[in-house]
């Protein structure tokens, strides 16, 4: 029997509810400690999801000997620091998306993590579903020959609300950041986050973040993305991976994959289903425990120099917004 990996949750909101409860589902995972801002809160969390302990603030947390790796789930702005602190104190950390703000912190995160020889990755989950793996696979085999180009998009009509973390910049605010990313991760994964050209056009809101963008990428030998993404509007949640010779579909929420699709001209479609038990967390976790086990540092699925690379893009693409919301014709 393997020792279990003892797990400490920063946050208590809706993404540090699934990613606890989906700790059930991973092996070897217990549930050793969690964290907030209010002592309180945290006592309730861990109560509910049955960790041994609870701590007020993520300093206490990466101090607890008890813990192995600690999930970050705070809003964006706060996963810089909250890293920075596990990191300092030697705690193997997951970072949920987008890994920082900019790629200047995320520089700064993978150089510590490096220099301290301390585990680090970004919680990109979709990359952990198996449809990924089995596009993966169809990509090594030649199946639709080179990716030329990618589609995706993603978007959540929410309600404005200048106060929700999805609008608010202090908390990390805007669909290119909290959506696009997984949209330019999966760009990533396709081949490399450094095209040659960039475009993105932002529908800014009187918060001063954008409810929408619109983006695309262009590499030096002829490769393209593009895609919408969105927290004022449904969108279509489908990636098309667009080869020589076919193409792969993710037909729905391929930033959590159950379905993909292979097409290739003149044959019937071949199709794989890979359904999570419970949200579809416990596959990252294994794959952590699975690093935190053979003694890596960093994930080879979900390598820290790929998450700076899409920030470092991200960072590209809203260099050219406007600073301000757009005005009312006339
Ligand atoms: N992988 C995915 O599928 C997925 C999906 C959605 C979101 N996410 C990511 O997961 C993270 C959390 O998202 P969420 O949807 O769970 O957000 P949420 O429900 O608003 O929870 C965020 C938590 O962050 C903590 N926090 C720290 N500083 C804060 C501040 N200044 N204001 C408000 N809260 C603060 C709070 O916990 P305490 O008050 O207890 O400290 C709060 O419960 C984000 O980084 C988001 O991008 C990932």
């Amino acid at each position: 029997m393997r020792a279990p990996v003892r797990w400490g949750v920063a946050g208590t909101g809706r993404v540090a509810a699934h990613f606890a409860r989906d700790l059930g589902h991973a092996p070897g995972a217990e549930r050793a400690a969690v964290s907030s801002r209010d002592a309180a809160r945290a006592r309730a969390f861990a109560a509910e999801h049955g960790f041994a302990r609870a701590h007020e603030g993520v300093a206490a947390l990466a101090e607890d000997a008890g813990v192995d790796v600690v999930y970050l789930a705070g809003v964006n702005t706060s996963h810089y620091a909250d890293a920075r602190c596990c990191l300092e104190r030697g705690r193997p950390v997951v970072v949920e998306k987008p890994f920082t703000m900019d790629a200047r912190e995320a520089g700064a995160l993978a150089d510590l993590a490096r220099e301290r020889g301390v585990f680090l990755m970004e919680g990109m989950w979709s990359r952990f579903f198996p449809a990924m793996e089995q596009a993966r696979v169809w990509i090594q085999d030649g199946r639709i020959g080179a990716v030329r180009s990618v589609r995706a998009d993603i978007g959540h009509a929410v309600p404005y609300d200048p106060a929700n973390r999805l609008f608010d910049p202090a908390l990390g605010g805007g669909a290119l950041l909290d959506l696009g990313v997984y949209a330019l991760s999966l760009v990533s994964w396709c081949g490399d986050a450094t095209p040659r050209d960039v475009a993105a056009w932002p529908r800014m809101n009187e918060a001063g973040t954008d409810s929408a963008c619109a983006w695309a990428l262009g590499w030096t030998d002829g490769r393209l993305a593009s895609g919408l993404c969105a927290v004022d509007q449904h969108l279509s949640r489908e990636a098309v991976l667009y080869g020589e010779r076919g193409r792969i579909i993710f037909p729905d929420a391929f930033w959590r994959p159950v379905r993909v699709a292979l097409h290739r001209d003149g044959r019937e479609p071949e199709l794989f289903e890979g359904a999570p038990p419970g949200r579809g967390f416990a596959w990252e976790a294994a794959h952590v425990m699975d690093c935190l086990r053979a003694g890596f540092t960093e994930s080879p699925i979900m390598p820290l120099r790929e998450s700076v690379a899409v920030m470092r893009l991200l960072d590209r693409l809203r260099a050219a917004w406007p600073l301000s919301p757009p005005r009312a014709a006339g």
